[in-house]
């Protein structure tokens, strides 16, 4: 019987890209996946490490392992991703996890297939972790676990240094990958029948821009290249690719040229990811954002001149150190006036190694908390108000699959990026397809398929 394999993955998009990377490589060795973690050969947990809690829960879940590994002798736990990034995780693994039989990290991805060979449970932990990492590497093999919709990796690495964030610790300096690459990658999806893909990065916008900076490895050269906006106008000119989507904007790097392709191309979603972080330019400043309340709203202002009807999503993080009630009503305020059609609303939370989690200045938890419900309750009210506009319009609907909650129907996306669920036949799912909303609420839309 064929061994196999499964992958839990924590984090954002980019985590889940590397778990297809993880699943090609062993599918690639004849692996087959199981579905239920505790009866897999191999299992890996691929971590994310921006906030406590997500350390937490990989403990938790990596916890739950140790019978199933000590039953069967056979069994192989390997864990990956931003976490391993840091010492004191590793001194942790060491002394409370030791049953752990391989440890790497964000950079050695590529290295697996070797690392994995050398696994022998006889032996203690193979341990191998970068400290930085090299030029993002091409033709990894990939599992996709959409056929019609995929993640492509642009570019890796953050150097922004936001104050309170891990990433750029975990994931190194920013390092992009070459333009023809890239849409060599999504040539290639679109002839397997993909017809969705987001481009990711952890501030796409300076896409292709880091060369500047020492220690970054970067093919960027002096010689002209694509900038973002660029990349973006050859991938809508590829044929079978209906929907472009990205991930993430910051917005000291949203260029007008940029702005300009919402209006442009003809494949690229009305919607855009841009986080906000908090509405206080003075609590911005402190958090190394580079932008005040007044830049942000005045980009907002001209998205919607350039497309007025762009769906608007944000990151906000309540609770910053020293943050005062009028700093959070500045929160407030911004969130009002430009009315998101969605947030992610986070409670601060300090990472070791970071500039904030030095601030004497904490906020108390309970204070952290009364915010943050407050600032749910005024997106709720704007979120319920908007979703009503969604009553009778139609979209076109890419289907994902049948919804989890009620298999009769269907579920799928629209341009905006708003769930549709509706009532339809299996064979459509991968298919753009027309729908009428017929009930909208909050959080999901109901229609009809025409
Ligand atoms: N690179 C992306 C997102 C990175 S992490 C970007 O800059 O947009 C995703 C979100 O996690 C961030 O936007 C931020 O809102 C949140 N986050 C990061 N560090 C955090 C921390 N220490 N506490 C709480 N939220 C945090
Ligand atoms: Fe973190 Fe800021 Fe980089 Fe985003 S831009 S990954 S929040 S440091
Ligand atoms: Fe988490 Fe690493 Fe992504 S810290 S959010 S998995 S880049």
């Amino acid at each position: 019987m064929a061994k196999s394999y499964h992958i839990i993955t924590f984090g954002c998009q980019m985590n889940e890209r590397d778990s297809e990377t993880l699943a090609g490589m062993l599918e690639a060795q004849g692996y087959v996946f199981e579905e239920e973690p505790k009866k897999a050969d191999v299992v890996l947990l691929n971590t994310c490490s921006v906030r406590e809690n997500a350390d937490k829960r990989f403990f938790g879940v990596l916890g739950q392992l140790k019978n199933p590994h000590e039953r069967n002798p056979e069994m192989i736990v390997g864990v990956c991703g931003c976490m391993m990034q840091q010492q004191r995780i590793i001194d942790m693994l060491k002394s409370k996890y030791p049953w752990v039989d391989l440890v790497f990290g964000t950079y050695n991805i590529g290295e697996f297939p070797r690392l994995f060979a050398n696994i022998s449970r006889e032996k203690k932990m193979l341990v191998e972790v970068w400290e930085s990492g090299k030029p993002m590497e091409e033709g990894l093999p990939q599992s996709r676990a959409f056929k019609f919709k995929s993640y492509v990796n642009i570019m890796e690495g953050c150097n922004n240094f936001c104050s309170y964030c891990i990433v750029p610790y975990t994931r190194g300096r920013e390092r992009s990958r070459r333009p023809e690459d890239i849409l060599a990658e999504i040539r290639a999806l679109a002839q397997d029948g993909c017809k969705e893909v987001t481009l990711l990065g952890q501030n796409v916008n300076s896409y292709g821009r880091a060369k500047s900076i020492e220690g970054s490895y970067n093919w960027v050269t002096d010689e002209p290249h694509l900038d973002f906006a660029g990349l973006l106008r050859e991938v809508d000119k590829i044929p079978g690719i209906e929907r472009i989507r990205f991930m993430s904007s910051h917005p000291k790097d949203l260029s007008d040229d940029m702005i300009a392709c919402f209006g442009e191309l003809k494949h690229l979603c009305r919607q855009i990811h841009l986080p906000v972080q908090s509405g206080s330019t003075e609590i911005l400043q402190k958090m190394n954002r580079h932008y005040t309340k007044e830049q942000y709203i005045a980009l907002v202002e001209k998205l919607r001149a350039a497309c007025p009807q762009i769906a608007i999503s944000t990151d906000i993080i309540v609770g910053f150190p020293g943050e005062t009630e009028a700093d959070f009503e500045e929160t407030v305020d911004l969130c009002e006036k430009v009315r998101y059609d969605s947030a992610f609303t986070f409670l601060y939370s300090v990472r070791e190694g970071t500039p904030a989690a030095k601030d004497p200045e904490q906020v108390p938890e309970a204070v952290k908390h009364q915010r943050f419900d407050r600032l749910l309750d005024v997106m709720h009210a704007i979120q319920e108000d908007k979703s009503a506009a969604d009553q009778d319009q139609i979209y076109d609907v890419l289907v994902e699959g049948q919804s989890k909650t009620d298999p009769g129907m269907l579920t799928g996306k629209n341009e905006f990026g708003k769930t549709v669920d509706f009532k339809g036949g299996e064979r459509l799912i991968g298919q753009i397809v027309p729908v009428r909303i017929v009930k909208a609420q909050t959080f999901s839309l109901y229609g009809e398929l025409l």
